[in-house]
């Protein structure tokens, strides 16, 4: 298994990872319909990756696909450059074996060598493998979002967490 950074050549194979993602989960913020896009568009979206959004992925190089992904985006005001936001995903089979756990390292150091201090994310409340996920990594939760997020015609409230990744 290896962790790296997307390069534009991975775009078919991450179009093709994410969508099945999706299909296994709704605890991503976007729909599969949002989420289908071009390889063109695609491959266009990995270019502008820079020192201030960036994309880790899993492979596994012996089936040859994409198995895991970490989306970071950093702040870039000076009030609020310290601070970063993630999003992350592994796909069912490849779960529980420690992947995103090594996404999530891969992540923070890329962003501790930014000098980033707080890392934040939000997560559905009935969201439970990722809370636990979550809170093994150093999360704390700091409160609830009411409501902000409507799927399958309900509301859903969100728990927003952060870390001190002590730069
Ligand atoms: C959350 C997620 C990324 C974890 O990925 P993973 O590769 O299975 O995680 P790891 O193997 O690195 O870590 C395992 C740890 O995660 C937590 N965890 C993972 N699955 C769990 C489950 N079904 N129930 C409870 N805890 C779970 C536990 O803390 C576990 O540690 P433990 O084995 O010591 O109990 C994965 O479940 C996922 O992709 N879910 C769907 C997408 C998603 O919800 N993303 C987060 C949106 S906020």
């Amino acid at each position: 298994m290896q962790i790296r950074k997307i390069t534009p050549s991975d775009a078919a194979a991450f179009i093709e990872f994410f969508t099945l993602l999706l299909k296994q989960t709704d605890f991503l913020l976007p729909s599969a319909k949002e989420a289908a896009i071009s390889v063109e568009k695609q491959t266009e979206i990995i270019s502008t990756l820079d020192d201030f959004k960036q994309i880790f992925i899993a492979c596994d190089s012996v089936k040859n696909r994409i198995v895991g992904f970490v989306g970071v985006t950093r702040f870039n005001m000076e009030k609020n450059k310290h601070i970063a936001n993630f999003a992350i995903g592994v796909l069912k089979d490849s779960q529980k074996h420690g992947l995103a756990e090594k996404l999530l390292a891969e992540a923070e150091k890329w962003l501790k060598a930014k000098n980033v201090r707080r890392l934040e994310l939000t997560v559905i409340k009935e969201n439970i493998p990722a809370i636990r996920f979550y809170e093994k990594h150093g999360f704390k939760n700091e409160g609830l979002r009411r409501q902000s997020i409507f799927m399958n015609g309900k509301f859903y409230d969100e728990f927003y967490m952060a870390k001190d990744l002590g730069c």
